[in-house]
């Protein structure tokens, strides 16, 4: 079935949602991405699918449902997927955790690269949403290392599985919201300022790779090799148990031995992995590859 068969009509009112198909609309969702709308969460679910209903002038969940199950289209599935996720981040968002990655853990890798005569780090921000994280770790990289360690390639890949926060990322432009943390040296050297917006530039920019990629997908997954350092914060939450565990996997495999694993300020891996070593740092916990 095609979306162009619905009604034009957009429904003005939100449709409400039905225990049952509240029901089936969360394992839909849940096989998919991993993502778990627990029953406090129904209103949320709702809420946010309601966008797709209006934008397809849909009347009702039970029609939507219907249309997903019979083959709506992978389109629609991403379209839904965009609109259920939440995307809140901001520059230097969890900055003790940056400082770590700054004053320890690259220093430390570098010279372990050195060693074994690789001049390359990857780094890898796993759940990326509109760029703020992966761009922190590229104008600490443009400030910090570049020029102090002009024969090392530094790589920085940001993946998400929403396809509009990627398109964001990819501009580069921000508000204020976004850049209140940046502290001033980096806002005057790599920001451009216009109205409400500001601009970050080409040379930052170009250090940052960007894929969508669903984090719960184990084949996606399987290419994500070789990197030291992966953050993937502020994205477990969304998940049961069993879908964080085999994010966690995943990203173990991803990971080069003694590399390190990075998730949000209020998250942990305790219970999750035991394959990954916690490392207290001053101000943060970083997971360690043995
Ligand atoms: C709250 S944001 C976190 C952004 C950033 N890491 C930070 O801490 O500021 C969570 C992001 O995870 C993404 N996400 C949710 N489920 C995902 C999945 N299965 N695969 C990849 N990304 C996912 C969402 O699209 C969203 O952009």
């Amino acid at each position: 079935m095609s979306y162009l068969s619905f009604s034009n009509t957009i429904p003005s009112q939100t449709v409400s949602l039905t225990e049952d198909l509240f029901r089936l609309m969360r394992t839909y969702i849940y096989e998919r991405t991993g993502i778990f709308f627990a029953d406090n969460k129904k209103y949320l679910l709702e809420s946010r699918v309601n966008r797709r209903l209006s934008a397809l002038g849909i009347g009702s969940f039970e029609e939507y449902y219907r249309a997903l199950m019979n083959g709506f289209g992978s389109t629609e599935l991403a379209l839904l997927i965009n609109s259920i996720t939440i995307n809140e981040t901001f520059f230097f968002r969890n900055e003790p955790q940056f400082a770590t990655i700054e004053n320890h853990i690259l220093p430390q890798l570098i010279m372990r690269r050195r060693q074994e005569g690789i001049n390359r780090i990857r780094l890898w921000s796993a759940a990326a949403s509109s760029g703020e994280e992966p761009y922190t770790l590229a104008l600490i990289i443009k400030e910090k290392f570049q020029a102090r360690f002009p024969a090392f390639k530094f790589e920085i890949v940001g993946t998400d599985i929403n396809t509009q926060v990627l398109d964001v990322a990819k501009r580069g432009i921000y508000k204020e919201y976004s850049v209140r943390n940046i502290p001033a040296e980096y806002m005057q050297k790599y920001f451009k300022h216009e109205g409400d917006k500001y601009s970050l530039s080409e040379e930052v920019k170009k250090l940052v790779e960007y894929r969508q990629l669903n984090l719960f997908d184990k084949a996606s997954m399987r290419l994500m090799r070789d990197f030291d350092v992966v953050i993937a914060a502020n994205v477990l939450i969304y998940f049961d148990y069993n879908s964080k565990e085999s994010v966690v996997s995943s990203v173990y495999n991803s990971l080069n031995k003694g590399g390190y694993f990075f998730v949000g300020y209020s998250e942990t891996l305790y219970g999750v992995s035991q394959a990954l070593k916690p490392v207290h740092f001053e101000k943060a916990i970083a997971y360690r590859k043995e």
